[in-house]
């Protein structure tokens, strides 16, 4: 169902990998919603070719961009200004990758090398992103930005690594630049704490299956799917939140706020 909430609006997606990706909902969320888009993702992700299915859905330019090139990221908001004629209205950062995790290395044991690849891609790039585009005034006045986090920064969830500390990141960055962005062009900046989901990112997180179960039995509403998610993005996006900056803004149906459920107490007891 369209509440053609997007109507008119212009914005860059980063992010969807394939169809489980949270861009990927959203993206389609957009579109239904009545948004022009520019798809955009890693070079290495797009020869998986998964993209241009979508792209073909939502009748998207697909723009590649490796979020941890300055060039790259240019070219992107260049070309996306000369494909519209203007700026665009919103732009989902949905990126994360932890170098370490893949490489197997725990926590206690990070190589910083990989350390600081991860903080590169997962957080900096929100800020390599920003930048770009105040500089090529590419976001028009009253515009949004939203950025996917994970609770791991305000809590300790053992088996995500680096990732805690490069969510930490991308929410001060968040918070620091919509500052900047309110004043200079009415901009507004937020992150979206999502409940664990299974994409490909979160797959990567040892123990996953025990996290999602978990947080499914610790939230009062359940997990929030990804399509939820993208619903949620949209509402931000929209002229409907216009006055929300700043902010890191819990998509957890209820975890972030819950001590312990009836559920996780009856299943210590047994
Ligand atoms: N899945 C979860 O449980 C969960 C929970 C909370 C937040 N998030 C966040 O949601 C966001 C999207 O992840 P997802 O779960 O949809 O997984 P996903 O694997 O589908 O998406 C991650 C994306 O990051 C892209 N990426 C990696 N390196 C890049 C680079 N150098 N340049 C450009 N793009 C790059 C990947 O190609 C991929 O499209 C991430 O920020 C993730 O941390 C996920």
């Amino acid at each position: 169902m369209s509440y053609n909430l997007l109507k008119g609006k212009k914005g860059i997606i980063f992010g969807a990998l394939d169809e489980k990706s949270i861009a990927w909902k959203t993206a389609l969320r957009c579109h239904e919603e009545g948004a022009e888009l520019i798809l955009t993702n890693a070079p290495v992700a797009m020869r998986m070719g998964e993209i241009n299915k979508l792209a073909e859905i939502v009748k998207a330019p697909v723009i590649p961009c490796d979020v941890t090139s300055n060039e790259d990221v240019l070219n992107l908001i260049t070309k996306t200004k000369e494909h519209f004629g203007g700026g665009v209205d919103f732009i989902l950062h949905s990126i994360g990758m932890s170098v370490n995790m893949r490489k197997g290395k725990s926590y206690t044991e990070i190589d910083y090398g990989f350390n600081a690849k991860t903080l590169d891609i997962s957080a900096t790039s929100l800020h390599r992103v920003l930048a770009t585009a105040m500089k090529l005034d590419a976001i028009n006045d009253w515009g949004s930005v939203v950025a996917l986090t994970y609770i791991a920064a305000q809590r300790v969830f053992p088996n995500y690594n680096e990732m805690a500390d490069a969510k930490s990141l991308l929410e001060s960055v968040a918070r620091s630049f919509g500052y900047y962005y309110a004043v200079n062009k009415k901009v507004r900046i937020n992150t979206v704490s999502q409940s664990p989901t299974r994409t490909t990112a979160g797959s990567g997180v040892k123990g996953f299956d025990g996290f999602i179960n978990y947080a499914e039995k610790m939230s009062p509403l359940g997990n929030a799917s990804s399509e939820d998610c993208a619903n949620y993005c949209v509402t931000l996006f929209s002229d409907m939140t216009r006055m929300v900056t700043m902010q890191n803004l819990f998509h957890d149906g209820g975890f972030s706020n819950t001590g312990v459920t009836t559920e996780v107490i009856e299943q210590m007891e047994k």
